[in-house]
């Protein structure tokens, strides 16, 4: 990871970003070996991948709680506007992702062929996903992290980020 440009005690997103990074690089690594052709392959994979994306979920839903609903009130108070800020999670494919793996297990006790179909659709739907999750993380710690600098007072921060880091139960 690149390093921040801030000082890490008041980076709101360090922590949980370096976590969600380190849960891609590790289903990108499971996707790319999977055998589909293999009984039990797809079997492994979906609770793996249920866990990775609830939290990606979770994740979603804390920076909605705790940083962007902040941020917008803080930023209607001194009259700035960001589209940026009211859309972050508007076109999140997290939902279809959940869905789709749960649709995964009524795909385990079928014959094989329809397994390597759904694996072949699964590892297309994560990397189009995935091509849109990094930059999205980028955006958040390239322009919503200067904004709570300029508008947050550094204790604020510190707050912040402890209760963001607290929330994702990662320390
Ligand atoms: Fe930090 Fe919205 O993902």
């Amino acid at each position: 990871m690149a390093p921040s440009k801030f000082p890490d005690e008041v980076n709101v997103f360090l922590v949980p970003h370096s976590r969600m990074k380190d849960l891609v690089g590790t289903y990108m690594d499971q996707l790319s070996t999977a055998d589909f052709h293999s009984n039990g392959a797809l079997e492994h994979l979906l609770p793996l991948l249920e866990n990775t994306f609830t939290e990606f979920k979770s994740h979603e839903h804390i920076e909605n709680q705790y940083i962007l609903e902040q941020l917008k009130q803080r930023l209607k108070l001194v009259n700035v506007t960001s589209k940026a800020v009211c859309n972050c999670h508007g076109d999140s494919q997290l939902v279809e992702i959940l869905n789709l793996l749960r649709d995964g297990y009524t795909c385990t006790s079928k014959p094989i062929s329809e397994q390597i179909s759904f694996g072949s659709q699964l590892q297309k739907a994560v990397s189009d996903f995935t091509q849109h999750f990094i930059p999205h993380m980028q955006e958040e710690e390239e322009i919503f992290q200067p904004l709570l600098m300029k508008y947050f007072a550094h204790e604020e921060l510190l707050l912040l980020k402890e209760q963001v880091i607290q929330q994702h139960e990662i320390w």
